[in-house]
């Protein structure tokens, strides 16, 4: 995609959020290019049989997810279309907060806040926000939303998720290259690595 032009594929984000959920990018790969070459449109994977679509899933795990994934496409293909809102996205099956806000900002280029636990992690290490998760979540979220931009929030959403995967991670964050080292609160106090906290179990 272009930057900045907001001309993902909202079937293949969808496809792609929907696989990510509780399972890492490795993991998912082989099957994403797997489901788009059996499947490339949403009307084709709406059209395919149950068991069909079940056997490609088997070892992501969490048949529900297949099951809703299902039950979406087949809502999508009838209606014509994704809806380009969070608020129409909502409301389809296995769609929720998070993945409403993925698909609005990455597909669509709409300045929704998308936070994952990558996104949480980076911005409670860039306010140094020392409450612990997960109390800290709606706090967390509110910091996230004051920096959304109204430029290219697509982009900007994607880019915190690989900064959080990639160098701003649990443990030995790589802070020496971090795009963000002159704004980041924790790295000025020496505690990046420490942050967020979590509750004890
Ligand atoms: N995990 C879930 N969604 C993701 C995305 N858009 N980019 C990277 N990792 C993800």
């Amino acid at each position: 995609m272009p930057p900045g032009t907001g001309r993902a594929d909202p079937y293949r984000v969808w496809l792609s959020e929907v696989m990510l959920q509780q399972t890492t990018v490795a993991a998912v790969k082989d099957y994403f290019i797997r489901f788009t070459t059996l499947w490339p449109r949403i009307e084709d994977l709406a059209a395919a049989e149950d068991a069909r679509v079940m056997a490609e899933w088997a070892g992501l795990g969490y048949y529900a997810r297949a099951r809703n994934l299902l039950a979406c496409a087949r809502k999508v293909a009838e209606t014509g279309g994704f809806p380009d809102t969070r608020t129409g996205l909502r409301a389809l099956p296995g769609i929720g907060p998070y993945t409403s806000a993925a698909i609005a900002a990455i597909a669509h280029d709409q300045p929704e806040t998308v936070v994952d636990g990558n996104v949480e992690r980076v911005v409670a290490r860039l306010f140094a926000v020392e409450t612990a998760l997960p109390a800290a979540k709606a706090e967390l979220t509110a910091l996230a939303e004051t920096l959304t931009p109204r430029k290219r929030p697509g982009d900007y959403a994607q880019a915190m998720m690989d900064l959080g995967a990639t160098i701003c991670t649990p443990r030995s964050p790589a802070c020496g290259i971090c795009p963000l080292i002159a704004d980041c609160d924790a790295r000025a106090r020496g505690i990046a690595a420490d942050l967020p906290r979590k509750a004890p179990k």
